[in-house]
C-alpha cells in the first residue's frame, strides 16, 4: 500500500522553501528494497536554482546509493493530485523503467496512480546516445 509512503511525503512538506510560489510539494520515493527517501520543494530568490521535490528525493537516495525504485508518491498543500513535472519525470527516467509506479494525492484518501511510461513516453536514455554512436560507427 502507498498509505505510509503518502504520510512521509506529507510529513516533508513541513520542510518545504517556498517563499515565493507558496505551494508546497512533498515527494516519498521507494527503494526495491524498502528504504523510503522523502524530499521537498526548496526554492531560490532566483527562481532557476529552486529544487523540486522529485529530485531532492532522487538526489537523496542516488548519493545514498540506492538506484532502484518501484513507487513515487508525490503530495502538495494544495492536495491537488500534481504530478511530477516535465524535468522531473526525465530526472526519474535516468533511473526508474517505464513501469515505475507514480501515486498523485487528491486528499481525502483518494490517488490518481500513473506509470512513468504513461507520463513520459519515448524518453532520451543512455540507449538512444549508445544507439546513434552504433549509427555512426556503421556509417563512417
Ligand atoms: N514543483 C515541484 O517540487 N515538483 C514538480 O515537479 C512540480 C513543481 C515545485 C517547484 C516550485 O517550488 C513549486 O512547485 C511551484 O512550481
Ligand atoms: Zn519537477
Amino acid at each position: 500500500m502507498s498509505d505510509s509512503l503518502i504520510e512521509l511525503a506529507r510529513d516533508v512538506l513541513d520542510n518545504a522553501h517556498v517563499p515565493y510560489s507558496e505551494y508546497t510539494v512533498g515527494a516519498a520515493l521507494r527503494t526495491t528494497d524498502g528504504e523510503v527517501f522523502v524530499g521537498c520543494n526548496i526554492e531560490n530568490a532566483n527562481y532557476s536554482n529552486s529544487l523540486h521535490a522529485e529530485e531532492v528525493a532522487i538526489a537523496e537516495a542516488v548519493k545514498s546509493g540506492y538506484t532502484e525504485f518501484d513507487r513515487l508518491v508525490v503530495t502538495s498543500g494544495a492536495r491537488d493530485g500534481v504530478t511530477p513535472c516535465g524535468m522531473c519525470r526525465q530526472t526519474l527516467a535516468e533511473f526508474c523503467g517505464e513501469d515505475l509506479e507514480v501515486v498523485c494525492d487528491l486528499g481525502d484518501g483518494e490517488v490518481a496512480t500513473y506509470t512513468l511510461g504513461e507520463l513520459l513516453p519515448n524518453t532520451i536514455s543512455l540507449d538512444t546516445l549508445e544507439q546513434a554512436a552504433e549509427k555512426r560507427r556503421r556509417e563512417e
